[in-house]
């Protein structure tokens, strides 16, 4: 595996971003109990930095949701909700890698909202300009970025770059051409 150069964000952005976005939740909430869900698998490594920033009691759960099955154009999305944790009656912090058409986040809210929690906020990572085809807006954006295929910290091309320390561009010949 080739390691993709253009850099878009550094290890150090990354955790300064990350760092902020875990003051702005913390004024939300305050002291109350959360429940934090990360979409599988583009969130793990966010996930594990930001609920190491979080001070009240915290739930842990992960939730998988696929569209992309490989490449770069979306396939139809799966969600499998087998190893979430109880939400009803719980406030609920839904963090995802990257809010692109934005499809994604809004069918696991509406499957989340069936098992009536408190609320449901939403956090993403990246929010790629322009790309949205939804009303849903997250209430959590670390960084916006121009509409490019972006790989690492979590963020995936075939399954492959999600242990990059930063967030790169996947250069253009390392797509393939034909977009699948
Ligand atoms: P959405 O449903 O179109 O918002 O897509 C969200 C999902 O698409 C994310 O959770 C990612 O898994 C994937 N995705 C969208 N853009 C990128 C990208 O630039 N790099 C890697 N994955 C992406
Ligand atoms: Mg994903």
């Amino acid at each position: 595996m080739e390691r993709p150069l253009k850099i878009l964000l550094s290890e150090h952005q990354l955790q300064e971003g990350v760092t902020a976005v875990a003051r702005q939740v913390a004024e939300v909430y305050g002291d109350r109990p959360l429940t934090i869900i990360g979409v599988m698998t583009g969130s793990v490594v966010m996930l594990a930095d930001l609920i190491r920033q979080m001070e009240m009691p915290l739930r842990v759960g992960v939730v998988q949701a696929s569209s992309y099955h490989g490449g770069v154009q979306r396939g139809e999305l799966t969600i499998n909700a087998d190893l979430m944790p109880d939400i009803t009656g719980r406030e609920v912090l839904l963090v995802d890698d990257i809010f692109d058409t934005g499809h994604t986040l809004v069918e696991v809210t509406r499957l989340m909202r069936e098992l009536r929690p408190t609320s449901i906020r939403t956090l993403v990572l990246l929010r790629k300009a322009g790309r949205q085809e939804v009303d849903l807006e997250p209430d959590f954006v670390v960084f916006e970025i121009p509409d490019e295929f972006v790989v690492g910290y979590g963020l995936d091309y075939e399954d492959e770059y999600r242990n990059l320390p930063h967030v790169a561009f996947l250069e253009p010949h390392e797509i393939k051409s034909d977009g699948s």
